[in-house]
């Protein structure tokens, strides 16, 4: 199984400061990789195979992007990591999921994820959609259950507010059933940037508003920013994708490079070519991290992870 650090390549350039940054996101990441370890369901208990399919959906590496703006927004706004772990890791089972049932043959019909083979590759289809549906109610019932020290029950009812929005028919369902509907079309910018806001960048905004939800109330420049921050890199993160499908290498990635193309979906470089694609991804980059003055200089590893988003190979 590839290891959780080294699949995080860090893309940033080696600067005074950064090494502290690196160290921080790093300890985020072992931590989440605890708190799903937990939060799974055992491969011993009935239905083995079942569970055995969510904890391979889950444990098997990924950057773990979501879970990462969940703690890194919370340490902007002084939030007690504890109280983030039920909003980190129910945001990261939704998108388990999401790539559990993008994959199967019906949608992108992909073999490999993460670096070996897919969920129902490894098990078969009907256990993978059921270990997707299984792993999308264990992230709401994280967030109802979330008996942590300080998170009022308010802000835990707003967090699952937030994730189902972000989930649904308005955020990544809706973005997904809007992909399948555009293969072998050519999409308007409009109508591909809105697809790509909902099917994937729904569940980045929905990280950084959770953890919001967790804080001391925020002044409207800091919400504003938050979410114009979070809005601009989902949309970056989705338009970094598609220039790796094209440029990326597959033993890197863990996903097979040019999936796109091959089935005729419209994406940023297709539609507006890689040049156009990239200064788009630096402009929101740009934005994103112009943002953040607002939040003064605890918001540093916010910068980072917008960074990181553009500039990443994985
Ligand atoms: C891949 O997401 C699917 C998209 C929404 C673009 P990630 O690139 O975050 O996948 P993992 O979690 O790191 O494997
Ligand atoms: C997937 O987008 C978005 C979701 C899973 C919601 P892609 O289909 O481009 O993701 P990859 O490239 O398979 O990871
Ligand atoms: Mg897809
Ligand atoms: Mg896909
Ligand atoms: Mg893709």
């Amino acid at each position: 199984m590839t290891s959780i650090t080294t699949n995080l390549k860090l893309a940033e350039p080696h600067t005074p400061g950064n090494d502290l940054i690196d160290a921080r996101v790093r300890g985020y990441q072992a931590r989440i990789e605890s708190v799903l370890e937990a939060a799974l369901p055992s491969a011993t208990q009935v239905p083995q195979r079942l569970h055995a399919a969510q904890r391979y959906a889950v444990l098997g590496g990924g950057k773990r992007l979501r879970p990462l703006l969940v703690y890194c927004t919370g340490e902007a706004l002084g939030v007690s990591v504890d109280v983030l772990d039920a909003p980190a890791a129910a945001v990261e089972l939704i998108h388990a999921y999401s790539l559990v049932h993008d994959d199967l043959p019906a949608m992108d019909d992909d073999d490999l994820r993460r670096g070996r083979p897919t969920t129902h590759r490894a098990f078969d289809e009907a256990t993978a959609i059921l270990a997707g549906d299984a792993l999308q109610v264990l992230a709401f019932s994280l967030l109802a259950d979330d008996r942590t020290a300080g998170a009022v029950p308010a802000a835990r009812l707003q967090c699952i507010r937030i994730l189902a929005e972000a989930s649904g028919t308005g955020g990544m369902a809706g973005g997904q059933a809007l992909d399948l509907g555009a293969v072998g079309r050519s999409l308007r910018l409009e109508e591909l940037e809105a697809m790509h806001r909902l099917k994937t960048g729904a569940l980045i905004r929905a990280s950084v508003s959770m953890a919001a939800a967790c804080s001391a109330p925020l002044t409207e420049a800091q919400r504003t920013a938050l979410d114009v921050y979070s809005q601009d890199i989902g949309l970056a993160f989705q338009i970094q994708d598609d220039i790796l499908d094209v440029e990326g290498n597959t033993e890197v990635l863990g996903k097979t490079t040019g999936a796109d193309a091959a089935r005729c979906k419209p994406t940023y470089p297709s539609i507006m070519g890689l040049a156009a694609a990239k200064a788009r991804a630096q402009e929101l980059k740009q934005r994103a991290c112009g943002q953040l003055r607002t939040l003064g200089s605890r918001a540093e590893v916010l910068a980072w992870l917008a960074r990181y988003v553009v500039d990443r190979r994985v």
